[in-house]
């Protein structure tokens, strides 16, 4: 294998940066040729590519997004544009490809690799909803995103007997939620993969402030329910003053947390073996604290990754 390129697709997240220079170094150490394709699916249909060596990744480990930019590409989805795609990385003499990014990007990896062209693919999504790794690349930096914003949240709000209805993101997952619920010792977390009463919540919200707690947090994802509503809602019923706060892509970006800049590390390395040993199809992930290697069919066969039963068990326990 002389040559490889690697992308960055869908929305894009913290570590993305670690783990195109990943790819880059790990490359260059089996002499392979390496080049990045800037925004996503899209620059690889137009046959965008640029070389990258250790200078073009130095000093990128520790930036949030990413330098090769990313794009949402639908046109992917066609075999006309899959064929176009893999007809620019042969003109281009490349022999192998590197995808990062969420399940819509996986598909496109996959998609050329059942048209015989030899991809990989690295799970990155805050959201944290791609199955066969326990996290995916970009998750921890968006929880301690949220850790930093809803505790500094509790201290205004314990100063005016507030509640903060707070918004995460996550589509229709609620991993971010819930976690940072216990994380941060939400009193409520509303998560789509579960039914919620918000009479009942309300009744609890008014009876922690005469009882005479100063604040009180409820994480609402994005998936679950809109934040507003339940913002207003609450407002209406508890009596007590009630402020929202959507975080949005706050949790997308800033330096990624030295967790991510590792696993990232892991997936870049792991990716780049795994095109080297002629494995082509495959999804790189974290089980168990050790690398797996996992076919995209059977990742993209399996649908979304569900939250764990022991982070729901413990916020049974401890986000009331
Ligand atoms: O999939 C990642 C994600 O951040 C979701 O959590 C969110 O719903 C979506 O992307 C937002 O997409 P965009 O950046 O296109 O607004």
């Amino acid at each position: 294998m002389n040559k490889l390129a690697v992308l960055t697709s869908g929305g894009d997240c913290s570590g993305m940066n670690a783990a195109i220079r990943a790819v880059v170094r790990a490359a260059l150490q089996h002499n392979i040729d390496i080049f990045g394709i800037p925004k996503g699916y899209e620059g690889l249909v137009n046959g965008h590519l640029q070389s990258l060596d250790t200078r073009s990744v130095s000093g990128i480990l520790q930036r949030g997004g990413t330098i090769l930019q990313s794009a949402r590409c639908k046109e992917m989805h066609e075999e006309s544009v899959q064929r176009r795609a893999i007809d620019q990385l042969h003109k281009a003499g490349i022999e192998g490809l590197v995808v990062i990014g969420g399940d819509g990007s996986l598909h496109g990896a996959n998609a050329l690799h059942r048209l015989g062209f030899p991809a990989v693919g690295i799970p990155a999504s805050i959201d944290n909803d791609i199955p066969f790794t326990d996290m995916s690349l970009g998750v921890d930096t968006a929880l301690n995103n949220i850790r930093y914003a809803v505790d500094a949240l509790k201290d205004t709000a314990s100063s005016h007997d507030r509640a903060f209805v707070v918004e995460t993101m996550g589509r229709n997952c609620g991993y971010l939620a819930v976690v940072s619920a216990i994380a941060c010792g939400a009193e409520f977390a509303l998560i789509p993969e579960q039914p919620f009463d918000l009479d009942d919540i309300c009744g609890k919200l008014r009876s922690r402030f005469t009882e005479g707690r100063d604040n009180s947090i409820l994480m609402v994802a994005e998936g679950a329910a809109r934040a507003e509503e339940i913002a207003a809602q609450v407002k209406d019923r508890i009596g007590f003053e009630t402020r929202l706060m959507v975080l949005g892509h706050y949790q997308r970006g800033g330096s990624p947390s030295t967790f991510d800049r590792l696993l990232a590390a892991r997936f870049g390395v792991g990716a780049v073996e795994q095109l080297v040993l002629g494995n082509s199809g495959m999804m790189v992930g974290l089980a168990c604290g050790g690398m797996e290697f996992t076919p995209l069919e059977t990742v993209l066969d399996s649908g979304r990754r569900k939250i764990d039963d022991m982070v729901l068990k413990l916020a049974e326990t401890l986000v009331n």
